[in-house]
């Protein structure tokens, strides 16, 4: 990492990363907050921020533009990784969610600016409930989020979570750009066990259902339509139309 920045309240770390990249940060600046007063999640959905959890982000530069599609698969693995050194096994769901059961511990947002049509930088998001309790998120959601507090039942100091995100990300990144297959075997290997079962994927509007079967080289999700057809899904909110199995 080449600069860690610190701070108290932002509108959204992302946002504080985007801006530093438009003034010519470098690759690996870390941003890092303990609150967000505008925190966003994917879908342009609210990403409920209070103190406690942790909210970061990394400013990538990557060269390869092949690597850009399978980013948030390598940060969920690097994710996954630093939560269950907190003693919490998480499952990863395409594209970008780390679950517990059925409820998300963690989020990630990966945002690419672009210079002449060519992708300059990409901000990646990182949201891991730390310390979160029930009574901190709107009721609505209370239900489908998970936290390491509640999962062990102790507090968790959000800055050696944070630093084993970034470990594990220094990682995973720099193995996506020598060997993206062990990238995807390795997500594969973490995700919720929905293979083989029915799944639908909202993505712009459109609704595609179909029997999960894998993901690709290039982190795409492979569905088998009831025609038998593969049908190639880019991006989208997914969901397994029966419950998923979680062992
Ligand atoms: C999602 O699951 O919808 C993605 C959530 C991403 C939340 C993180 S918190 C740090 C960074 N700043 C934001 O405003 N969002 C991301």
């Amino acid at each position: 990492m080449s600069e860690v920045r610190v701070l108290a309240s932002v509108s959204s770390t992302n946002d504080v990363a985007k801006e530093a990249a438009r003034h010519g940060a470098r690759e690996g600046l870390v941003v890092v907050a303990e609150t967000q007063t505008a925190g966003r999640g994917r879908h342009g959905r609210q990403w409920t921020s209070p103190a406690g959890n942790l909210f970061l982000s990394v400013l990538l530069r990557p060269r390869d533009p092949a690597v850009l599609s399978l980013l948030p698969l390598a940060a969920g693995v690097a994710v996954a990784e630093a939560i269950e050194a907190q003693g919490v096994d998480g499952q990863l769901k395409w594209p970008n969610d780390v679950l517990v059961g059925e409820r998300k511990i963690a989020g990630l947002l990966a945002e690419a600016s672009t210079d002449a049509g060519r992708v300059d930088s990409v901000v990646l998001g990182v949201g891991v409930n730390v310390n979160l309790r029930a009574s901190d998120v709107p009721a609505e959601i209370a239900g489908v989020t998970a936290s390491l507090f509640e999962e062990t039942g102790r507090t968790h100091d959000v800055r050696t979570v944070a630093a084993a995100v970034l470990d594990r990300w220094v990682l995973w990144y720099d193995a996506l750009q020598a060997d993206a297959e062990t990238v995807r075997r390795t997500w594969r290997a973490r995700s919720v066990d929905w293979w083989g079962q029915a799944v639908e994927v909202v993505s712009g509007g459109q609704r595609v259902t179909g029997l999960a079967r894998d993901i690709d080289a290039s982190g795409a999700l492979i569905l088998e339509g009831a025609d038998g057809a593969t049908v190639k899904v880019l991006s989208g909110e997914a969901r397994a139309l029966r419950p998923t199995r979680t062992s």
